[in-house]
């Protein structure tokens, strides 16, 4: 099915040097692609693009060291929520779900540390809280239930074409277009649910690794459920992880690409959330986000004179955040994204903005 492009402020035109570029050659298959692109990318890609912190004194490179170096290399995707500091990691290497378990993560500065709850590493701030407890507002609490992360890839998300949405294949595919400047590299799909569009990223091979990261412990769960039913998952960088998009556990500029599908509406404060995914996103990095357009339908003021007496029944409504495309526009450049551009299909929209 064909979006229709309704406006394209400009197309997705990377900052990237062509050099920098990682196409891939057809003839390279999707599991000679994660090896190649582990060692090409987490070695030097990522390697150059920010600081490796390499924890230990060995002088000499015995196997054993080189293999303890590189798991510190993989350890630093994390860092702390509160600081930002990079993550120690303590446990067995590799990056994916059963190493990832199995490790234990710390803040040096915070002297916290992190552990995984079933099968995600928890990496909110409030992880490890024995007496403190915060309720999110409903369109996020909403999701952490087990019925609806149950329902949710059975049944809720196919609701969503009757506004417009394509479907999953045809969103995919969308947003692999404008993350193709940043192939190769790190990408976090937030706010993943079940995990839909992080699978098909991690099965596509054109990511060193994917990061599936929710704040709902039953999607994780759900999203761990039908990786494990996937085979062809097993040979990829992929991790589960609780977050919240309003403190992503990442280093400044250290992400390439952020998905963040039917999400935008959701989040307790879009504006935190998109200058936290603006913070992450290194230099040309790519943010390809869809939500629901206001509308007639949805929304009592979805646009013109009405519209700013939507704040007024904002305070009392506790209902989902649909926003117009002029506010998800500015939203983009006022958290210093450029390169914004957007297909609109009925309320469904995709939009793309890029990291100067
Ligand atoms: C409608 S689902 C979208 C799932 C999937 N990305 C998709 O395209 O179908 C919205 C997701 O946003 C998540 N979410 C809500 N508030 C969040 C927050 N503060 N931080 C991270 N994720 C949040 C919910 O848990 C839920 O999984």
């Amino acid at each position: 099915m064909e979006a229709t492009a309704v406006l394209a402020s400009s197309s997705p035109s990377p900052a990237f040097p062509p050099s920098s570029r990682r196409k891939l050659h057809p003839s390279i298959s999707s599991q000679n692609l994660s090896f190649l692109v582990r060692s090409a990318n987490l070695r030097s890609h990522h390697a150059s693009s920010r600081p490796l912190r390499v924890y230990g004194s060995a002088v000499t490179l015995d196997p054993e060291t080189k293999r303890q170096q590189r798991n510190s290399e993989e350890a630093d995707y994390f860092a702390c929520p509160i600081c930002y500091e990079p993550l120690i990691r303590k446990g067995p290497g590799g990056f994916n779900v059963p190493a990832i378990y199995r490790s234990g993560f710390k803040c040096q500065k915070c002297d916290k540390t992190f552990t995984s709850k079933d099968v995600f590493l928890d990496l909110t701030v409030t992880s490890g809280m024995k007496e403190y407890n915060e309720i999110k507002p409903v369109r996020t609490e909403l999701f952490r239930s087990p019925l609806v992360s149950f329902l949710y890839e059975r049944g809720w998300r196919q609701n969503f074409n009757r506004s417009g949405f394509p479907g999953p294949e045809e969103e995919f595919n969308m947003a692999q277009q404008y993350f193709e400047p940043v192939a190769g590299g790190l990408l976090v799909d937030v706010s993943c649910g079940s995990g839909l569009f992080s699978r098909k990223f991690a099965k596509s091979g054109s990511y060193s690794a994917v990061i599936a990261l929710d704040f709902s412990e039953n999607m994780l769960r759900q999203c761990y459920e039908f990786s494990k039913q996937d085979e062809s998952l097993s040979n990829t960088n992929f991790a589960l992880v609780r977050a919240d998009v309003s403190r992503l556990p990442f280093a400044s500029c250290s992400v390439d690409a952020v998905h963040a599908g039917a999400a935008l509406h959701c989040w307790p404060s879009p504006s935190n959330a998109v200058a936290e995914i603006s913070r992450i996103l290194r230099s040309g990095g790519v943010f390809v986000g869809t939500t629901f357009l206001s509308t007639r339908l949805n929304s009592p003021f979805s646009d013109g004179v009405l519209r700013p007496l939507r704040q007024f029944v904002g305070q009392t409504n506790s209902s989902y955040n649909y926003f117009t495309e002029k506010e998800i526009e500015d939203l983009c450049k006022s958290c210093g994204l450029i390169n914004y551009s957007c297909k609109i299909q009925q309320a469904f929209i995709m939009f793309s903005a890029q990291k100067p």
